[in-house]
């Protein structure tokens, strides 16, 4: 069977407007774009490992007005299972996004119909989609005691429990242990263990905290530098691939979808984070979230042309 990845996350519109620089506070700016389209770090999750061409189901809710059809047509244009999103009455999660000309970018998400997953229809979902998935990704997007539910049924159906913490929160301490492999940035490293993350050595650091807390891979981003995987018996240092950015938005989501699509596929840790970085190194060339998320044949033709430089 087709590997499967089970994602249990937001789904939101987000709404983008670009401008050479992002306004100050109480001043009103002309922009030079707008775009509205499938967003939600859950949503683009599960479309990474879509693309990456595994099995790929969302587990999340959405809205009964407008918002709602665009990101259900999205999610299955990129051949996402849907099985498993349910409607609620309320809106539609929606992300405002503000991104300047050098691609940096802030955002405020309004959750709406995210706050209405709860624990029961993640239980319902592991039922019907048992036997389907042998990796579970989750992010910080939902109600994190819905995550951390998600995280501990998932372990304990023996799937491969992946937490990326964004937009990082503190956690309950007692989680880590049901964590296989966690993959925070520099800021979310440093909010969840209090370790300012600035280079490598620090990263390793704050990788360390992770497995001296029962996590097994701690695999800390460092944007342009590259990252860091921490094990209890190893440290490997990741290079980035060197690309221009455009637009930031989703990187970390092509990196966590295509990270679990590989692992499901049965790639060794080493192998699935290098296509997982040449992902979210592609995504950071593009604009938008889910629009800006990579092929599998452009990542694997980015992964080749990275082999054959390197061994000139
Ligand atoms: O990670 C990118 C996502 O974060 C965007 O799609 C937006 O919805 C925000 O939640
Ligand atoms: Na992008």
């Amino acid at each position: 069977a087709a590997p499967g990845v089970i994602v249990v996350g937001s789904i939101t519109a987000d709404i983008t407007t670009f401008s050479e620089r992002l306004p100050e506070p109480g001043e009103t700016l002309l922009g030079t774009a707008v775009t509205l389209a499938l967003g939600g770090k859950g949503a683009n999750q599960a479309v990474a490992a879509a693309l990456a061409g595994a099995n790929s189901f969302l587990v999340g809710c959405v809205g009964t007005d407008l918002f709602s059809s665009l990101v259900l047509t999205g999610l299955t244009g990129y051949g996402v299972d849907i099985t498993e999103v349910r409607d609620v009455n309320d809106s539609t999660g929606v992300a405002h996004i503000r991104v300047d000309a050098s691609g940096e970018n802030d955002i405020v998400i309004v959750p709406m119909a995210n706050s209405h997953l709860g624990a029961e229809q993640v239980d319902a979902a592991f039922v019907s989609l048992a036997g389907r998935a042998s990796v579970l990704l989750t992010q910080l997007e939902v109600p994190a005691s819905v995550t951390m539910h998600a995280i501990r049924a998932g372990s304990a159906a023996g799937l491969t429990v992946l937490l990326d913490p964004a937009p990082a929160t503190a956690l309950d301490p007692g989680i880590w242990p049901f964590v296989d492999i966690v993959t925070p940035n520099e800021t979310e490293a440093r909010i969840l263990t209090g370790i300012a993350v600035v280079d490598e050595t620090s990263a390793e650091e704050a990788g360390r905290w992770f497995c001296d807390r029962g996590v097994r891979s701690a695999l800390i981003t460092l944007a342009s530098v590259g990252a860091v995987l921490v094990t209890t018996d190893d440290v490997v240092r990741f290079p980035a691939f060197p690309v221009t950015a455009v637009d930031t938005t989703a990187a970390g989501d092509a990196f966590a979808g295509y990270l679990g699509a590989a692992l499901a596929d049965g790639l060794s840790l080493a192998d699935a984070i290098r296509r997982a970085m040449a992902a979210g190194a592609l995504t950071v060339t593009r604009r938008g979230a889910s629009p800006s998320l990579p092929s599998r044949s452009d990542v694997e033709e980015l992964l080749a042309d990275h082999s054959s430089a390197s061994s000139l």
